[in-house]
């Protein structure tokens, strides 16, 4: 049990720049659309209005931050040490992971906050772990150990459940998931 409740806190650790990136882009979200309101060949927005340059610059600034305090957590607590390339491709490939699933939703067809199960919650995971696997496997193979992803592949679905149920009651989000 003790070994269980471990890996959850190293998983929780490690994706902790990710994590925040997400919610915080619904937080500082609005104004200018990444995709400038284009439409791609099928008619349809590249993006949609739902991913903008304030989501996007403050949901990874707000990542890179708590991943800095997390660098300079004393040792002795510290679950895992981040690099400052690391903690940039957590947080942006979050949000770029994100992107990435709208411009494939609005290819299917999916309007603009439309829900996808499993998409909608992995896609940002998804984003993250790619940016970091490229630009230092190593530091991922050796922090993101199988049983580390398999548990935030289990984990993440429920915590965006909630931190969504959460912002739809405090009204930042039009959808609860
Ligand atoms: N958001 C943003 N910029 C981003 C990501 C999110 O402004 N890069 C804000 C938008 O206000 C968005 C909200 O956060 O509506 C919720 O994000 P998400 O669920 O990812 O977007 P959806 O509106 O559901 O759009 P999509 O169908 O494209 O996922
Ligand atoms: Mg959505």
């Amino acid at each position: 049990m003790p070994e269980i409740f471990a890996i959850l806190i190293t998983a929780v650790w490690l994706m902790l720049p990710a994590y925040i990136a997400n919610p915080t882009a619904v937080v500082f979200g609005g104004g200018t659309p990444v995709d400038f309101g284009k439409k791609w060949r099928d008619g349809r927005r590249i993006l949609g209005d739902g991913k903008t340059f304030r989501g996007l610059i403050g949901g990874t600034t707000c990542g890179i931050i708590v991943g800095l305090i997390q660098m300079n957590v004393p040792s002795q607590w510290s679950l895992g040490s981040f690099t400052l390339t690391t903690i940039i491709t957590l947080s942006f490939g979050a949000l770029l992971g994100d992107m990435v699933k709208s411009f494939f939703k609005r290819r299917a067809g999916f309007e603009r906050g439309a829900e996808l199960p499993v998409i909608d919650q992995l896609d940002f995971v998804a984003g993250a772990w790619v940016l970091t696997y490229i630009f230092d496997p190593q530091w991922f193979s050796e922090n993101f150990t199988f049983r580390i992803i398999i548990t935030v592949l289990i984990l993440t679905p429920i915590l965006h459940r909630l931190t969504n149920i959460i912002g739809f009651y405090i009204k930042l989000k039009k959808e609860p998931w």
